[in-house]
């Protein structure tokens, strides 16, 4: 691995720190204002899910989003806040998606799942209240931001998380396994599956300091490239990498028979695709300068990453 990849791997490992700090604040033990009590299995398992060593890559692109355009200290918090609610939604995302009704796995980020560590019906509520957690962090933001980039935070990670982004797209990835989409529905339904949250996690620097319209439509297109980029590097190492280096297991796209870009295309095309995603991603960032490295760095990790 070269110098640079590895200066970018502890500047992951820094941030994943703080936002593992700032997620097991939100899911400890003693009931918040208006809860009635936490139960202590369904925490247990929320806790299971969550605090248990991601590559927290989504949260790390709402700090850098945010650091792009602000040094601003106040901000930088209210951004881990969001950078925690992104995660619970994703952490949710891979709980259900797990399930014996979806992808049925049995191994995540090397541990077994949550549903064979606990149980179906916990993994289903496990899933439930991280969602509505991400939503109630969020909404807890407005005691420190512009109360109206709160509510944009909030319409925005819900259009990303739902019916129209990564929920309807998981319905769509179901539905390939059966009905072999295009290429194009291949590339939509990602957007929608992966890229969704992945916009999001870029946006959310720009909503967040109130940025120009401009500002804002580059950052999202940066999210939408490396979103697509992302899950193509997913679908490579499904076919590519070993279960142990990944923490899950492996072959399983084929093993469904599930249609993505690399069981069409093969794995040197997917190699060369990449390239011109991170080229296409960082392009976008050339107005910012300087203050851009490090999410140009991040382009680069999320085509090249081996985990
Ligand atoms: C895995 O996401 C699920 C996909 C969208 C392909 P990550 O690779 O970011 O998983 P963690 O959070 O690091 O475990
Ligand atoms: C998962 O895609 C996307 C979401 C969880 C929304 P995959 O099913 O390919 O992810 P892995 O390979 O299980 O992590
Ligand atoms: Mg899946
Ligand atoms: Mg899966
Ligand atoms: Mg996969």
């Amino acid at each position: 691995m070269d110098t640079a990849a590895i200066d970018f791997e502890q500047k992951l490992a820094l941030s994943s720190v703080s936002v593992e700090a700032r997620l097991a604040a939100h899911l400890h033990v003693h009931a918040a204002n208006d809860e009635i009590a936490r139960p202590e299995r369904l925490l247990g398992a929320m806790r299971y899910a969550v605090l248990n060593g991601g590559k927290r890559l989504r949260p790390f692109l709402v700090l850098e989003s945010t650091r792009l355009l602000t040094d601003d200290a106040a901000l930088l918090n209210a951004a881990l806040d969001v950078a925690a609610a992104l995660e619970c939604v994703h952490c949710y995302s891979l709980v259900h998606d797990d399930l014996p009704a979806m992808d049925d796995d049995a191994l995540r980020r090397g541990m077994p799942t949550l549903h064979v560590a606990f149980d179906e019906a916990t993994a289903i509520l496990a899933g439930d209240a991280l969602l509505t957690l991400a939503f109630d962090i969020l909404a807890a933001g407005a005691d420190t931001l512009p109360s109206d980039r709160s509510l944009s935070l909030v319409r925005a990670l819900s259009r990303a998380a739902g019916l129209g982004g990564m929920a309807g797209g998981q319905m769509l990835d179901l539905q390939a396994e059966r009905e072999q989409p295009d290429e194009a529905g291949i590339i939509r339904l990602q957007a929608m599956k992966t890229g969704a949250l992945i916009r999001f996690a870029c946006e959310a620097g720009a909503i967040l300091t109130g940025a120009t319209a401009e500002h804002r439509t580059r950052l999202r297109q940066f999210g939408e490239t490396i979103g697509l980029a992302f899950q193509l590097a997913d679908d490579l190492l499904d076919v590519t990498a070993d279960a142990s280096d990944l923490g899950k297991a492996t072959g399983k796209d084929q093993d469904r028979g599930k249609a993505t870009l690399v069981s069409m295309h093969g794995a040197q095309w997917a190699a060369r695709q990449l390239d011109g995603l991170v080229a296409e991603a960082q392009s976008l960032l050339t107005p910012f300068t300087g203050r851009a490295l490090t999410l140009n760095e991040t382009a680069r990790f999320v085509a090249n990453r081996k985990r």
